[in-house]
């Protein structure tokens, strides 16, 4: 097992003058070179707290799950290049990976498989909550629900303090039901019956379209998941995975914290985005397929529209996963014959895009959201499971995530400071002489 190695102090370090008084703040360094100021002595030694809106300069735990440096594009699970798992690995094989650290031996692939098999039943009073829901409810409420609602079913995986053996009985026990969920929410909202899971006869990605198309599908589609969950499947501290970080550090129970990662991915700039995107696109294939005006209300401060999928808080070069996710789009399309006006939209938009100094300078570049929406549809998921279809693919990200967490002898509960900014003391008056 693979575990994260204290940081080392470097040689250096920082001194902060305040109040006539000089603090000394070591310099942390990662396994990749990357520096860290440590301020865990700042609050006791100055009374000073940090602020940093929306943690652009803070790291929340150190991590030995995944590496990114935004600056050149580079994204690894546990050292191995995104490019090579996309291309060469499976996404049970990655989610061994992420959750275990290290690439499975075929032993090893087959119990984890056979683990997550065992568990691929869903009971029938959780297969009725998700047909309960309207047909129209958006699948990723219906996901965080159910997710919670598991809770009530599985008391013995509510402990504190899970064993070791208890926490992959459960971490396996989610693989196999976040499928199903999304599967059954998908033929709920058809108002078709639900497909059972037939684990022992395909692998997880078949197994999933199956479930949502009642039939075996193209081996080029199971291929084309795979590479996708591949790449969503983890992200370091991103708001969905610190989320689930920080609800399991109060020791709420796993359900509780990976259906709250649900709801931060839900966010449209988060893992909504891949929805949103599609949606603006035909926005523009409806007003004719001009992308410029599009462009010019992303640059104007007045107007709230954003070019979603463009962007992101750490890739300022190119998102990797965005680069491997348009050759699959080609890939993809090209295979099943289908030709896609969206995809030229998207093309023209990203090419227009480029060359635009307002990009240029906020380096905003296609992040992983603004193709695979193309993907999915191909795939024939609707547009309202693409982030649910994200969620499938983060779920063993979030699960290391959760598992290094709870691990870690470093965890605290996470409680950030703040700077109050509110109403001084006043008297209370009484409703009458207000
Ligand atoms: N369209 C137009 N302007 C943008 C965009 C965009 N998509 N993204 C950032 N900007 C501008 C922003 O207005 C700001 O300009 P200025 O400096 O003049 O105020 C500047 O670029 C920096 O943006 P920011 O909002 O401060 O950057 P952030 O790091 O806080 O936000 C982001 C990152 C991903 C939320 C943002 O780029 C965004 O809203 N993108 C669209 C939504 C999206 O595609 N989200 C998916 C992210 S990838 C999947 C995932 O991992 O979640």
């Amino acid at each position: 097992m693979t575990v994260a190695r204290k940081m080392p102090m470097t040689k250096n370090s920082a001194e902060l003058n305040y109040n006539d008084r000089g603090l000394e703040l070591p310099v942390l360094e990662g396994s990749e070179g990357e520096l860290g100021l440590d301020i865990n002595k700042l609050r006791q030694d100055t009374g000073l707290v940090t602020l940093d809106h929306g943690f652009m300069n803070t790291a929340a735990c150190t991590s030995a799950i995944t590496f990114l440096d935004g600056e050149r594009g580079i994204l690894r699970y546990r050292g191995y290049p995104i490019e090579e798992l996309a291309e060469k690995s499976s996404f049970m094989e990655v989610a061994y990976l992420l959750i275990y650290g290290e690439l499975p031996t075929a032993a090893q692939m087959k119990s984890f498989t056979q683990a997550i098999n065992a568990q691929s039943q869903t009971k029938p009073e959780l297969q009725s909550m998700i047909q309960a829901f309207p047909r129209d409810a958006h699948p990723m409420g219906v996901l965080g629900s159910v997710l919670s609602a598991m809770s009530a079913y599985y008391p013995e995986y509510l402990d504190q303090d899970l064993s070791a053996e208890k926490a992959s009985q459960v971490m396996t026990q989610l693989m196999a039901q976040v499928k199903n969920f999304a599967a059954f929410t998908y033929r709920t909202g058809r108002k078709e019956p639900l497909v059972q899971a037939q684990s022992s006869r395909y692998d997880y990605c078949t197994d999933f379209l199956q479930m949502m198309h009642g039939q075996e599908p193209d081996p080029e589609v199971v291929k084309a998941l795979n590479v996708l969950l591949i790449l969503h499947a983890d992200h370091e501290q991103n708001c969905s995975t610190s989320t689930v970080r920080l609800v399991g550090s109060s020791k709420a129970n796993i359900y509780a914290a990976i259906a709250a990662g649900v709801g931060a991915l839900w966010g449209p700039l988060h893992g909504g985005a891949n929805q949103a995107v599609i949606e603006m696109l035909q926005e523009i294939q409806a007003d004719g397929g001009g992308y410029k005006k599009f462009i010019q209300k992303a640059k104007d401060k007045n107007d709230s529209f954003r070019l979603m999928g463009f962007g992101h808080r750490v890739y300022k070069n190119f998102d990797p996963r965005a680069r491997i996710i348009k050759q699959s789009c080609d890939a993809v399309l090209a295979k099943l014959k289908i030709k896609d006006p969206l995809l030229d939209i998207a093309k023209g938009l990203e090419e227009e895009a480029l060359k635009d100094p307002y990009f240029v300078e906020r380096k905003l570049y296609p992040n992983v959201d603004f193709y695979s929406g193309i993907i999915y549809k191909a795939l024939n998921i609707p547009t309202n499971m693409f982030t649910v279809m994200f969620a499938l693919g983060r779920l063993p990200g979030w699960l290391a995530q959760w598992k290094e967490m709870a691990e870690s002898k470093d965890t605290k509960i996470g409680r950030p400071r703040q700077i109050y900014t509110g109403a001084v003391e006043r008297s209370y008056k009484p409703l009458s002489s207000r």
